[in-house]
């Protein structure tokens, strides 16, 4: 069996590691993939981003199933052209990944479907949206309808704040057309949590809980990043909640889509906050989470090709997936000055010894190889995961492995899942 995953971040390691330890043993490729990658599956030298070069590679090396990480392809409408060419693709339809490509679309959908979300209204001229968001007053968050490589959404304490990111999308088009049109939110408050799907077409399995960490500094301090660590499960998100959140959210949305001829087919990742009046949706994305997916996937207990072949094949069940009782905790290991400037091509030293701990995964998100050596190439370099018997031990365990490594700049944060730890012992 061949498979072809898309994506050379830590998410994609993750996926190929355990799409590659399944028992029927598989080829696996990875496109274009990093120094992880590359000792586990056959690196392809194209871009993700490179729709034509993949469709390409795919047609001439025909994969028996492709996972499309990234949501660039996804919005490209990768799938569709895989789907045209009979070639067997884990992922949404254009139509459908509009849910992740446009806030706007997605933010009507989620209305229409009577799916819990924040208020919001959506402009493309400054004037107005500076005076309906003078209106509701801040805090308030400002998003870019388009996607902006995770930098489209500012959350602002002050109006001052908000009159700046509204002109950075409106009037200097920082995000070029992704900016052109904006959503005016109001701010939620509450613990956020992510909860991912499986969905394939019709039916929807729950994938365990997890929680990023998005902000560089401890105890969540300094600005945004592309995600410093991530647990799984995420206690906060209770059982209890997990059956109203797939049918009051998952359910609904699924319903709606259908009735405007839209079916989904992937991975449906909900970014939730849980308010004191229950859980709201943020966001969606049309893809695997990342750090979320190296936290979650250590947790899964035997093989995961045949729960993504279900969702091709719309004949998904509850009995696909089943979970370990461990946590897990991903600490991500970042370049110094990310998320600002950062150097690539510091040496990494220690891998292998983090990697001899028990139950802890190394998962390269920016490195390269470069004259036999493993170093850095990216700002979050690696995501340092550790199953254990609970988040504290998971927790303590990542950490010890985290101590393993080292290369010139690291930072990472100390508190990966402190505050679940805590709760959970109050
Ligand atoms: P995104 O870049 O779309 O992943 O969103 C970035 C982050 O912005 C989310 O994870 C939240 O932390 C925050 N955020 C988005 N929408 C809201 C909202 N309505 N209220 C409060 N925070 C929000
Ligand atoms: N962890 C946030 C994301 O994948 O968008």
């Amino acid at each position: 069996m061949k498979i072809l995953v898309i994506g050379g971040g830590g998410r994609e390691h993750a996926l190929v590691w355990k799409l590659a330890g399944d028992s029927r043993r598989p080829q696996v490729f990875c496109a274009p993939g990093n120094a992880g990658t590359s000792r586990i599956a056959v690196p392809v030298q194209v871009a993700a981003e490179d729709s034509d070069g993949l469709f390409a590679w795919a047609q001439a090396q025909r994969p028996d199933l492709t996972v499309i990480g990234p949501e660039v392809p996804l919005c490209d409408g990768l799938a569709d052209r895989f789907n045209a060419a009979g070639l067997r693709v884990f992922g949404p339809s254009q139509a459908a990944a509009r849910l992740e490509g446009s806030k706007a679309f997605s933010k009507d959908v989620m209305l229409a479907a009577g799916v819990p979300t924040a208020r919001a209204d959506f402009f493309t001229a400054y004037e107005p949206a500076a005076a309906f968001m003078r209106k509701v007053g801040a805090p308030i968050v400002i998003k870019a309808d388009g996607l902006a490589a995770g930098k489209g959404v500012t959350v602002c304490a002050t109006v001052g704040e908000a009159e700046a990111a509204l002109k950075a999308a409106l009037v200097q088009r920082v995000f070029g057309d992704a900016g052109a049109r904006v959503l005016v939110e109001e701010c939620l408050q509450g613990e956020e949590v992510s909860v991912l799907a499986l969905v394939d077409g019709e039916h929807v399995v729950l994938l365990d809980s997890a929680q990023d960490h998005k902000r560089v500094f401890d105890r969540d301090a300094g600005p945004n990043t592309g995600g410093m660590g991530a647990y799984s499960p995420a206690p906060v998100f209770t059982d209890s909640w997990r059956a109203w959140v797939l049918e009051q959210v998952f359910g609904r949305m699924l319903a709606e889509l259908r009735r405007r001829a839209i079916p989904y087919k992937g991975v449906l990742y909900a970014g939730l906050m849980m308010t004191a009046a229950g859980p709201k949706v943020l966001e969606f994305n049309v893809r695997f989470g990342d750090p979320e997916t190296q936290a979650i996937l250590p947790r899964i207990e035997g093989d995961l090709i045949p729960a993504l072949e279900a969702c091709v094949d719309g004949t998904l069940t509850p009995a696909h997936l089943r979970w370990k009782h461990e946590a897990c905790v991903c600490v991500v290991m970042a370049a110094g000055g990310y998320p600002g400037a950062y150097r690539k091509g510091a040496p990494i030293v220690g891998l292998d010894a983090a990697e001899a701990l028990p139950g802890v995964n190394v998962f390269h998100a920016g490195t390269a190889m470069r004259d036999g050596r493993v170093v850095t190439a990216g700002g979050r370099v690696l995501g340092v995961t550790a199953l254990g018997g609970n988040l504290a031990q998971a927790m303590e365990n990542a950490y010890a492995a985290v101590g393993k490594i080292s290369f010139e700049g690291a930072h990472y944060r100390r508190d990966i899942a402190a505050r679940a730890v805590t709760r959970k012992t109050m």
